[in-house]
């Protein structure tokens, strides 16, 4: 059920920082896919943070300082295109059912505009994300400066709600902690599938499928990005997503899918093997990767730096290499030359939430932040090796993730994706086959 309550204090919450000046958040473009055909659409996240309005050609401006307004630009209503394409709020329900203090119709937005504009001394506007739109709120802006004569001034000074929007998003509510929850359960409820459908010689598509059937059956009826299902050396490939090869015995297959629900993403890979028991060289390449990844989780926890669990993480990495003799020397001369990146050259996380690679800042002051509660991170460590020469050949191919979704809490951490299995023992006790 929507809460408009949620989304208004959001917009108030960003008008006191604002100060004062008027700010114009547009929301996403549809995309053409070819012919007539367009994207599933999909809203700008900001946008939808600050409004829960779903639909397009819908801008929102609000205004801060002592009178402070939230105006919403949408479609208007029109029987004869919801014939075709479906509902349309139109400005009036929408103003009512969302909260705003105003609504008016899009093809309104240049006339209105011109006139919110008048004598406020800041635009917060995204210059350079969108090029038409810039042209357009530039000229507008050139309109209000030209009454200068009338007594109405143009904002002189250009800002960004951006910045911003990316720290109040990279805290996550109740109210969005509780539905990336049930992102993360579904998601893990697919990829407990994969591992029961997965057999040599299904297609990685397949594969695909069932994630999808599991996402869309239980409400997410999109993944949160393109899913990566990558049978034996396509898990090297870090973002591969042809998913079109043949699954076969004595492989490992890494999965990487999540589902987005109510525009919040889950982000999970997990790594098994096709045909249900892993074998040694796998297993030793596989307990380093989740040894890396236990401990890399044990260093998300607040007060730590942001860069505390990737130097957990690494450090058990580069030993293992060592161990695997996939890297020479010692601990700290692997860490020093950087010499682990051959077989890990990403980072152990992202911050996670309406995008998958969320906003906000990693760095403050030029030093890494603190972990606060309510931040939502990933930690997931790898280990990619390629056919080479000097490298054992059993361990050739062997590419294995594991990811998990961790939130931030007072003195602790919650794993959101701890239910997809992820120890060898359970995920072979899963994939057990009489
Ligand atoms: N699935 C995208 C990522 O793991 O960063
Ligand atoms: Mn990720
Ligand atoms: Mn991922």
């Amino acid at each position: 059920m929507l809460n408009p309550d949620i989304y208004a204090q959001r917009r108030c919450r960003l008008q006191a920082k604002m100060l004062h000046g008027i700010a114009i958040l547009p929301n996403a473009p549809e995309q053409r896919r070819n012919g007539d055909a367009d994207f599933p659409y999909r809203f700008d996240s900001s946008f939808h943070y600050l409004c829960g309005f779903g639909e397009p050609e819908s801008v929102l401006v609000l205004i801060a300082g002592d009178a402070p307004l939230s105006i919403l630009f949408c479609r208007e209503k029109d029987s004869e295109r919801e014939i075709w394409h479906g509902y349309r709020s139109g400005p009036d329900a929408a103003q009512e059912k969302f909260g705003f203090d105003a609504a008016y119709p899009i093809a309104r937005l240049d006339e209105k505009l011109a006139e919110l504009m008048g004598n406020q001394s800041t635009l917060f506007y995204p210059l350079g994300a969108d090029a038409a739109w810039d042209q357009r709120i530039l000229k507008i802006r050139g309109e209000v400066a030209a009454k200068a004569r009338s007594g109405i001034r143009a904002p002189n000074e250009l800002r960004d709600t951006r910045a911003l929007l990316a720290e109040m998003r990279l805290f996550k509510d109740l109210h969005e902690l509780n539905i990336m929850r049930r992102a993360a359960a579904i998601s893990t409820s697919a990829h407990r599938r994969a591992m029961q459908f997965t057999r040599a010689g299904q297609f990685e598509y397949q594969v695909e499928a069932e994630l999808l059937h599991e996402f869309c059956r239980h409400g997410a009826r999109d993944p949160a990005y393109p899913s990566i299902v990558a049978g034996g050396g396509n898990a090297c490939v870090l973002h591969y997503v042809d998913n079109n090869a043949r699954l076969r015995d004595g492989d490992l297959l890494l999965i990487d899918a999540g589902c987005e629900l109510e525009g919040y993403a889950s982000d999970i890979t997990r790594t098994y093997p096709v045909n249900g028991k892993f074998n040694t060289a796998q297993k030793d390449v596989y307990e380093i990767v989740l040894a890396a990844q236990t401990a890399a989780i044990s260093a998300a926890m607040p007060g730590n730096s942001w860069d505390a669990p990737h130097s957990a993480a690494l450090r058990v990495l580069a030993q293992g290499f060592i161990d695997l003799k996939l890297c020479h020397g010692t601990l700290d001369g692997v860490l020093e030359s950087e010499s682990y990146k051959r077989y890990y050259m990403h980072r152990t996380g992202h911050w996670l939430g309406m995008d998958v690679h969320d906003v906000g800042e990693y760095k403050t002051d030029e030093q890494w932040r603190p972990l606060q509660p309510g931040m939502v991170m990933t930690v997931e460590p790898g280990c990619y090796i390629r056919p080479a020469d000097d490298v054992p050949l059993a361990l050739w191919n062997i590419g294995i993730r594991i990811e998990d979704d961790v939130v931030i809490l007072e003195g602790g951490n919650e794993v959101l994706t701890d239910a997809a299995p992820k120890t060898i023992a359970k995920i072979e006790e899963l994939m057990r086959r009489e």
